[in-house]
């Protein structure tokens, strides 16, 4: 079933670009709709309207941008990704999009860009483990037509950057998604390789013996109450030869997080299987980079074990000593995340790795600060962080900077060890941050705290219920932005780009 798509925009009566052809062929309907009030054009509302034979498609439906002034890249992202959903839901199997505000009020490259980000985050659903589709047939293809004499290469550039991105980001929700009985440490690690390989990034995954040769003692710790070995992953994208300085990403791989001895309430435990979001996040990142092939280098590092309650699991009150020699007094086992990403940090450091930017589900006080709204950023350089706003700008994934007051870190003095893990309820991001600060010294570092937005119950725009894929495209526009480029897209790479 075909359907094409007009859109438009709330408080102008006169219909523009290929809206207004479209209102023409139809005999006025859709201005007349608009004239009445009963199509307003609100952000995300959506109206269907017979064609009655006048187009080739048997229908035509109205998706409204908002206001003008309110318009931007993620309205466009967001009413794509509503659309397309509302498409699937009347069994459209094909579409075509007449983005009626574009091009003034958006390059077409970016609406093209925009368009099919949302709506390939949009129609994500995770069902590999349903054995019977409820769905009926998925909307197959969304063709965007442009008016005669537009710049149709540009529009192919974005919507192929777009797809890049956006199958990132689905990347990274596939494995969140994924129970912790399949994504164990071991298959992270496959999946990671399967990517490198896809990509063409290097792969490096280090096993417990390794690590302990490297002088790694938190993530082995971490992983002795669990049966699944642990695992470092390491990727490398090289993208500029002529020097060997790096980007780090550093991305918790928590399989499965029980809390350890600590443990858990049963309440909710079960989405501690998305505890390894943050090194989800840095594969698919990796994975993307390689394919847009930006002129500079990036590494990424995942840790990755489970978190259990074992009879060898370490206890509180246990002393265990990081790659960089400090020692740490685990005081509660359920603050593991800092505990292997301390290894992370230290190894990004013994490669130079700079900036060095981790990515963590790690404290649920960051939700209690920010909510589901946005990530929590701290840095030891707000320089970075000022790079990284535009990236998330771009991405309409929201960060915001949390302080780094030096009186948080009082919390994480130790009698027995160099620092303890935990600092007490107070200010509980903030004081897991500063023992992060202790693994990376001088070297520009920022934390990303996605605890509050890795997953959602609701649907939102391009978000979808269960893994948000959230950072997955900041950290790419970020990495595209250091390298002085925008996403632009070759047809080399446009052709590896898969859908
Ligand atoms: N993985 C959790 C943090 C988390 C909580 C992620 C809720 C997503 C949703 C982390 O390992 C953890 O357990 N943090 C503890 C730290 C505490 C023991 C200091 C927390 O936030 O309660
Ligand atoms: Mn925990
Ligand atoms: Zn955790």
């Amino acid at each position: 079933m075909r359907s094409a798509r007009g859109r438009h925009l709330e408080g102008e009566p006169k219909l523009s670009g290929t809206a207004s052809d479209i209102d023409t062929a139809l005999n006025g309907a859709l201005s007349q709709l608009i004239e009445l009030g009963d199509i307003k054009c609100k952000r995300g509302e959506i109206t269907m309207v017979p064609t009655f034979g006048r187009l080739p498609s048997p229908r035509v439906v109205v998706a409204g941008l908002g206001r003008r002034d309110a318009l931007s890249r993620d309205v466009f992202r967001t009413v794509a990704a509503e659309a397309a959903r509302y498409l699937r839901a009347h069994g459209v199997a094909s579409a075509a999009v007449a983005p009626s505000a574009a091009p003034d009020d958006l390059q077409l490259e970016s609406a093209g860009k925009v368009i099919a980000e949302g709506a390939l985050l949009g129609l994500y659903t995770f069902s590999r483990h349903k054995s019977s589709l409820e769905e009926s047939a998925p909307l197959q293809d969304i063709a965007i037509v442009g008016q005669s004499g537009a710049d149709a290469a540009a529009l192919v550039r974005g919507v192929e950057r777009g797809r890049i991105l956006a199958n990132a980001a689905n990347l990274a929700r596939d494995l969140e998604n994924e129970p912790s009985n399949y994504t164990t440490p071991t298959e992270l690690a496959n999946r990671a390789k399967a990517v490198a390989d896809e990509s063409g990034v290097e792969c490096q995954v280090l096993d417990r013996e390794d690590m302990v040769g490297l002088g790694m003692g938190a993530l082995p710790g971490v992983a002795k109450g669990s049966y699944e070995e642990p695992k470092f992953i390491v990727l490398a994208y090289r993208g500029d030869p002529s020097t060997d300085r790096a980007i780090g990403f550093v991305g918790k791989g928590v399989t499965f997080d029980t809390g350890g001895l600590s443990i858990k309430p049963a309440q909710g435990m079960e989405e501690m299987k998305g505890d390894m979001s943050g090194g989800a996040s840095v594969i698919a990142a990796l994975s993307a980079i390689a394919r847009l092939r930006p002129k500079v280098n990036v590494t990424g590092i995942v840790p990755t074990t489970e978190n259990m309650p074992g009879g060898a699991a370490i206890k509180p009150g246990d002393v265990l000593v990081a790659m960089s020699g400090k020692t740490i007094e685990v005081i509660n086992t359920d603050a593991e995340g800092r505990l292997i990403l301390a290894d992370g940090l230290a190894y990004a450091r013994r490669l130079d790795l700079s900036p060095i930017i981790d990515v963590a589900t790690l404290t649920g006080a960051v939700s209690i600060a920010l909510g589901d709204v946005a990530l929590g950023v701290f840095s030891n350089d707000d320089q970075l962080v000022e790079q990284l706003k535009p990236a998330a700008g771009e991405a309409g994934e929201k960060l915001w900077q949390l302080p780094p007051f030096e009186e948080h870190r009082e919390q994480i003095k130790s009698e027995v060890a160099d620092i303890k893990n935990t600092g007490g309820r107070k200010a509980g991001s903030a004081t897991a941050a500063w023992f992060l600060a202790e693994f990376v010294d001088s070297t520009p570092w920022a934390h990303l705290d996605i605890a509050g937005v890795d997953t959602y119950e609701h649907e939102m725009g391009w978000i979808v219920k269960g893994a948000s894929g959230i950072p997955v495209r900041t950290l790419i526009h970020f990495v595209l932005d250091r390298a002085g480029e925008s996403a632009e897209v070759t047809s080399e790479t446009a052709a590896t780009a898969g859908d």
